[in-house]
């Protein structure tokens, strides 16, 4: 187990990234709604570098009462990031997989210091 410094978390800006090698591989940190998730780097689908594509809210259809359909919008909370190789979007929170829940994104915990962010890899 080794518990790997990261970065100061005054730093990183809402919906910032930082890549970094550790011992299982490169390993991403995400900053979303001011929480601290860290993701290897490594999509479960076909291998691509999950955590380099975008960010950007879970689209969401909007029902009327009536069953009507009223369009779509972006989700107030729910962040995703899409794997630029074939579109996989995965929960920054969970790091599920929006379209499938069998798959995920390996995750590790973070620990913030006095402000300093820490992942631990097992
Ligand atoms: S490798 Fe990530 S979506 Fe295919």
């Amino acid at each position: 187990m080794a518990e790997i410094y990261v970065a100061h978390s005054k730093d990183l800006v809402e919906g910032s990234k930082v890549f970094f090698q550790s011992d299982v591989g490169e390993l991403c940190l995400i900053r979303a709604n001011n929480l601290f998730h860290a993701f290897l780097n490594i999509c479960p689908h076909q291998g691509g570098p999950a955590c380099n594509g975008l960010l950007i809210h879970r689209v969401e259809e909007i029902i009327a009462e009536d069953k009507t359909y009223q369009g779509m919008r972006f989700h107030e909370r729910d962040l995703h990031v899409v794997c630029p190789w074939h579109g996989w979007e995965f929960n920054v929170e969970t790091g599920r997989c929006a379209g499938d829940g069998k798959f995920a994104l390996r995750r590790f915990p973070v620990t913030e210091k006095n402000g300093d962010l820490y992942v631990t890899v097992k």
